[in-house]
């Protein structure tokens, strides 16, 4: 196909290159233009020209549906306008009537839905006149709710096609061609389709109203009688013809009298094949159906009996061959059939007594009324046998809940000649106008008075008047008047016919009556019909006589005596009902049926008398226009409104759109059902004008709100599915980024912590004996030890290692330091050096110059186990002494910035057995046998660090003793990104119990409701239990399998006793507990015989699984039995990885299995960003670990060049604690642990410590300070 550049003009593709798609063109989806209005209520003017005018223009180009409201106008084309496919019906599935141009298919539609919806029952009313196209409406419908309607189940496949199949069934025997129509519908039919829950046809069931009967035994000259007669007589079988003496249908009188044996576009071959086929799909048997075409032979028999008149006037079967063909056919003597039809019984009646019993003859008019009158009684009986043989295979298949009844009647009819079949027909249609009055003017506008509703009434004409006319009983209608008239003079049919003719008098008050002598005017709703009485009073009475009975009840065919089966009785006094009574009845019944069920209405326009596609009678569509009330119908549909119903099935309907009436799905308005649909309306933001609150019902203005209410009902359920799903979306971003942070900062602090073990062992050593200067105080740095990267890759620690003459020994510290060098008589100088401190020893270097080269050499050696002790001073300076033993070179006096690093260093190395020993002087051999002592001096004239003079050192202040590390600065509160933006979750995230969410109202059951019902109604349909449905790719995955066994528990050995406080758990030494949790701040929760609480980590030696039970996440190695309160991660690089690495493992699964509803809390402040910067104090990745330092990012750790300090920590202003960083929950758990005070040092080797009383700022956590504490408390006790 040539893809074209713009919709509608096509342009060739340029050959060769590759084909240009075709720009969409919005002008693509512009609707059709419509011609003039779909809806007439849309009309400027409203008049019968305009609406004529309106309907021909539409007409002309095939569009033949138009709308007033919901009230479907149909003009018959009287062509195939190819609108009734299945691609068209597609189109309507599911549409409201405003998405969708008019159609019959919409009417289907919006009956099937409102059924389903509201669980109604709904109809279908089609009126006009005869050919106006109400029987291809009313099977148009049929159509579209056997397409819809859904099922695949075998039985309701078979209801559908069993519908369906009626129709060629009941048009065979029901329909004729007439003048007007060449498929006339000859009877009445209201035919009900019974729907389960589910909305599937599970039955259906026709009643039948008024066969004209009369057509089975004559005809106006150009009509037929009923088709099948026609059908039959063409196609019948060869055994059929044998069988019944069968010949064509001109052969038969009551086939051939009206001249009229043809009929253009129906083929009666082809239409009986389809009778026989409805009738297998109906379930007729072969015997049924053969005993039904005897019924027919039979009757075209019957016609063909002709009288002689004798010459007594009597009456003699002219060919009594044709009688005992009869006689043959319905197995009964021939005798009996002659006699039957040429005589009848009479019974004289005396004093209300029986008297004698005469054979009277009849003349050959009396025998042609009685053979036509057995012969449309055979007929009349035959058709609802076989309508109530269609309902006995249409039976419900369970239990039915809603119907649609759907409602094709016979046109409203105006003859030349008009008789009481036609008074029969037309008072029907006055019935159904009568309906459509009450319903769309009358009942409308009163109930708008009813429900207050403001309202300017209407005018219009109501045909009640005529109804009244011809059915009332007082004063005497004409059906009473008839039904008189036969009772006074019941022999003589012409006696009665006068005996009405005067009665009729009576019926002129009524202004719709004109009694013109043998004929009476009635001014229909449609039209003035002139009715002739003559014959009237004998159809009225429809009374076979009695010889007839006897002749069917002595005939030996069982099936002639089942049509016949209620015969009346004849010693009944009481009169039998008339056919007047009966339609009477039956229209009484219809009416109250359609009452009772939401009625949609198609009203059929036939636009000629002469079935052509191209002609549009102005006049006679002008007459249709008025008869049916379209103008008022208009007027009353623009003045009111659309729709209305009451308040419960209003809430029922449309509770779930407002918050306040809904919550999960279930009705939870306290309210009455008036208060709740007002609400409703209200928060669905329908406009006040579109809609009023009646005293029972609510009345909404224009169908477009009410279909508006539809479509977002028809999307709460899905915007609910979107709403859950972005909630769990939500939830999980939110429960993945929390995790994440969670990682995240551990990995930004897992090495802080062990550089936080090294200060606070540090703090430790120090003991509160010396002052501090301010920048080691400030928060954490970064203790690599190695600060001149011996153990890298750098120069400058190359050649120191070469100097050193390390070989592969690892370097745990190294650093630029001064020297105190001794002079001869004089006093000593200080001298830069190099200090490297490997396991074995400590390395003096010094660079010198040589021949113009500069030179690093190795000055001194100190082996670790000859130092005794360091000194220092208790004042802020940088000054040290390594005590060793005696020695030629005395001990070295050292300036050193990382001093407290350096001892904690060297007492890591030695298992503390080398003493820290501080005091207001230093004291050390200068050599061998020579003590010397250097002073310290408070000078705060000093500007620098210190200076050393003569055995003096002047240092400025520092800070107190008892100082410790500042809390690491808070992050600033606004880069905290919150964990999620999503609407749905609370700003503190799910767990946030401080905005709690809306409370859970109650459901309560719905108005009209009883409680069980209500509480049941939500409840989806659940699939049979007896079978469960296999796991598809869609259905619920299978419940997940049980979760695994909870890990054993970690298993910790107290190495030392341990006395707790409130909170802490005491402990003898060997005591085996269980781990709970882990604390970052060296506290660890513990479970010892049930009971729990806190223990310091470093007092716990874990206890390694035995090895059957190998758990799933790594263990933590066992530590090397350490000396109490020596951290590991003192020593430099891989020491704080491999440490913490079970720990992060550990924490990392815990992370993601973390309690869901946590708290969000803002991350982590004053610590690492939480956008995952490095943290100031963040070790370089395994770098020093695998001696490469090539890899390592520039920033990740600080230049170890020779001559280059350390950056400091980063300095941030000192902020009040913030609260202590994952502090304990106190709910369940025991107290949380108590703040740790400042530790003073502990002694060197097994000696405790000797502690001061410090005191530590709130929040502060120091384990080691905690246990200095507690064991100078243990001390002074
Ligand atoms: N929608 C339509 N499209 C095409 N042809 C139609 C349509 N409606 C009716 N006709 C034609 O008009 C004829 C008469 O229609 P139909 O039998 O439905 O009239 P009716 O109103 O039932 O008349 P009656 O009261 O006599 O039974 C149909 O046989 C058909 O040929
Ligand atoms: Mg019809």
């Amino acid at each position: 196909m040539a893809i074209s550049k713009k919709a509608g003009k096509k342009t060739a593709p340029k050959s060769g290159g590759a084909t240009k798609v075709a720009k969409a063109d919005w002008k693509e989806g512009f609707k059709k233009k419509q011609t003039g209005v779909s809806d007439m209520t849309l009309l400027t003017t409203i008049d019968e020209n305009s609406i004529n005018d309106n309907l021909k223009k539409r007409w002309n180009v095939g569009e033949i549906y138009t709308y007033i409201g919901g009230v479907l106008i149909s003009v018959n084309p009287f062509k195939d306008l190819g609108i009734y496919t299945d691609e068209t019906l597609q189109k309507y599935k599911g549409k409201n009537r405003l998405e969708v141009p008019p159609h019959v298919f919409s009417i289907a539609e919006s009956a099937y839905y409102n059924m389903n919806a509201y669980h109604e029952n709904q109809c279908v009313i089609i009126s006009g006149e005869s050919g106006a196209g109400k029987t291809e409406a009313a099977k148009r419908i049929m159509q579209y709710i056997a397409a819809v309607s859904g099922g695949e189940d075998g039985s309701i496949q078979e209801i559908k096609e069993m519908v369906l199949a009626t129709n060629p069934l009941l048009e065979s025997f029901g329909c004729a061609k007439t003048l007007r129509n060449n498929n006339s519908s000859r009877h009445g039919k209201y035919l009900e389709i019974m729907f389960n829950t589910h909305g599937e046809p599970i039955g259906a069931q026709i009643t039948n109203y008024l066969l004209e009967k009369g057509r089975v035994v004559g005809q106006l000259e150009n009509e037929r009688n009923f088709h099948i007669f026609y059908q039959f007589t063409k196609a019948a079988s060869d055994e059929q013809r044998e069988q019944f003496g069968l010949q064509g249908p001109d052969a038969y009188t009551y086939t051939s009298r009206s001249k009229c044996l043809d009929v253009q576009d129906i083929n009666d071959s082809n239409d009986y094949a389809d009778t026989l086929n409805a009738m297998r799909i109906i379930g007729l048997s072969n015997e049924e159906q053969n005993e039904i075409f005897r019924m027919i032979a039979v009757i075209l028999w019957l016609g063909n009996v002709e009288f002689q008149e004798m010459d007594d006037g009597n009456s003699a079967i002219a060919d009594t061959g044709v009688t005992d063909f009869v006689a043959y056919l319905i197995e009964v003597d021939s005798a009996m059939v002659q006699k039957v039809l040429t005589s009848k019984v009479v019974e004289t009646q005396r004093g209300g007594r029986r008297g004698s019993v005469y054979d009277v003859p009849l003349n050959p008019a009396q025998a042609t009324a009685g053979r036509d009158a057995l012969a449309k009684a055979i007929y009349n009986n035959l058709f609802e046998w076989i309508v109530a043989r269609i309902n006995v295979s249409m039976k419900a298949r369970g239990a039915s809940t809603q119907v649609i009844g759907i409602l094709d009647i016979f046109g409203f009819e105006i003859f030349e000649d008009n008789s009481f079949e036609q008074l029969c027909i037309n008072y029907v249609n006055e019935k159904l106008q009568q309906i459509f009055i009450e319903l769309t003017l009358k009942t409308e506008q009163e109930e708008y008075v009813r429900e207050q509703i403001k309202w300017t009434p209407i005018k219009y004409f109501n045909n009640k008047i005529v109804c009244d006319l011809i059915e009332e009983r007082k004063p005497p209608g004409i059906f009473a008047a008839l039904n008189d008239a036969c009772a006074t003079a019941h022999a003589d049919p012409a006696a009665a016919d006068n005996s009405f003719v005067q009665r009729t008098a009576m019926l002129s008050s009524n202004v719709h009556f004109e009694a013109r002598g043998s004929q009476f005017l009635v001014r229909h709703y449609a039209g003035d019909v002139m009715y002739n009485i003559v014959g009237m009073t004998d159809k009225n009475k429809d009374a076979l006589v009695k010889d007839l009975f006897d002749l069917v009840g002595s005939s030996g065919n069982q099936f002639l005596q089942t049509l016949f089966s209620d015969r009346p009785d004849p010693s009944s006094k009481k009169r039998p009902p008339t056919a007047g009574d009966r339609i009477k009845a039956s229209a009484g019944a219809l009416v109250d049926n359609l009452m009772k069920a939401q009625p949609s209405y198609i009203r059929t326009i036939k636009p000629n008398q002469n079935r052509s596609a191209t002609e549009y009678d102005i006049k006679a569509i002008l007459h249709q226009i008025k008869y049916l009330g379209l103008q008022e119908n208009i007027r009353v549909r623009r003045a009111g409104f659309a729709y209305r119903n009451t308040f419960e099935k209003m809430v029922e309907r449309f509770y779930l759109l407002s918050p306040s009436t809904s919550y999960a799905g279930e009705y939870t308005w306290q309210g009455d059902a008036k208060s709740g649909c007002e609400q409703i309306l209200k928060d669905t933001g329908i406009a006040k004008d579109e809609w009023q609150m009646g005293v029972t019902k609510a009345f909404i203005k224009n169908p477009e709100t009410l279909f508006a209410l539809e479509t977002m009902r028809d999307r709460y359920w899905h915007n609910m599915a979107a709403r859950i799903q972005r909630a769990w979306r939500n939830y999980w971003r939110y429960k993945n980024e929390c995790a994440r942070r969670i990682q995240r900062f551990w990995k930004n602090n897992k090495e802080a912590l062990e550089y936080a073990k090294v200060r606070d062992y540090g703090h430790q050593i120090l003991a509160g004996r010396k002052e501090r200067r301010r920048y080691s105080l400030l928060s954490y740095r970064r203790f690599l030890g190695d600060y001149l990267d011996v153990n890298g890759k750098n120069i400058v620690g190359s050649d120191l290692r070469s100097a050193c003459g390390l070989g592969t020994e690892q370097a745990t510290f190294s650093s630029k330091v001064q020297i105190l060098v001794p002079r001869f008589a004089r006093s000593s100088i200080v001298s830069p050096r190099f200090l490297v401190v490997t396991a074995k020893a400590v390395y003096i270097a010094a660079t010198s110059q040589k021949d113009g080269q500069i030179q690093t050499s190795l000055e001194r050696k100190i082996p670790l186990v000859t130092i005794k002790s360091i000194s220092m001073s208790n004042l802020r300076d940088d000054w040290l002494a390594l005590n060793c033993n005696a020695s030629e070179e005395g001990d070295p006096i050292l300036h050193c910035c990382f001093k407290t690093e350096l001892t904690a260093n060297l007492l890591t190395l030695t298992q503390a057995s080398i003493s820290v020993l501080i005091g207001p002087s230093i004291e050390y051999a200068k050599k061998k046998d020579k003590k010397a002592q250097i002073q310290f001096v408070r000078d705060e004239t000093i500007t620098k660090d210190d200076v050393y003079k003569s055995h003096v050192v002047h240092v400025p202040s520092g800070e107190p003793p008892s100082s410790t590390s500042r809390p690491a600065a808070r992050r600033k509160p606004g880069i905290v990104r919150p964990i999620t933006q999503g609407k749905l979750l609370r700003a503190g995230g799910p767990s946030d119990k401080g905005k709690t969410s809306r409370p859970k109202p109650a459901a309560q059951p719905l108005p009209g409701k009883s409680e069980q019902f209500a509480a049941v109604r939500p409840t989806p349909v659940a699939p049979p239990k007896s079978a469960p449905a296999p796991p598809t790719r869609n259905s619920v995955p299978p419940p997940p399998p049980p979760p695994p066994k909870e890990p054993e528990a970690e298993l910790y050995k107290a190495k030392f006793a341990f006395e707790g406080q409130e909170g802490e758990i005491s402990l003898k030494k060997d005591d085996t507990v269980e781990l709970v949790e882990k604390d970052d701040n060296g506290w660890w929760l513990v479970r010892k015989d049930g009971q729990e609480g806190w223990a310091p980590n470093n007092y716990l030696e874990f206890v390694p699984p035995k090895p059957k039970a190998a758990p799933a996440v790594r263990s933590p190695p066992p530590r090397p039995p350490p000396p109490p309160s020596v951290p590991l991660a003192v020593v430099a690089a891989p020491i704080p990885a491999s440490a913490s690495k079970p720990t992060v493992s550990a924490m990392s699964v815990k992370s993601l299995a973390a309690d869901v509803s946590a708290k969000p809390v803002a991350v982590f402040p004053g610590l690492a960003p939480s956008n995952g910067s490095a943290a100031p104090w963040k070790k370089p990745p395994a770098a020093s670990a695998n001696g490469s330092s090539s890899s390592t990012p520039a920033s990740s750790r600080p230049s170890s060049s020779l001559g280059v300090k350390p950056p400091p920590p980063v300095a941030t202003k000192p902020k009040p604690a913030p609260p202590p960083v994952a502090s304990k929950p106190s709910s369940g758990k025991p107290p949380p642990k108590p703040p740790i005070p400042t530790a003073s040092r502990p002694g060197a080797g097994a000696a405790p410590p000797k502690i001061s009383k410090l005191s530590a700022p709130a929040g502060q956590m120091d384990l080691a300070a905690a246990l200095a504490k507690r064991a100078q408390k243990i001390a002074n006790e």
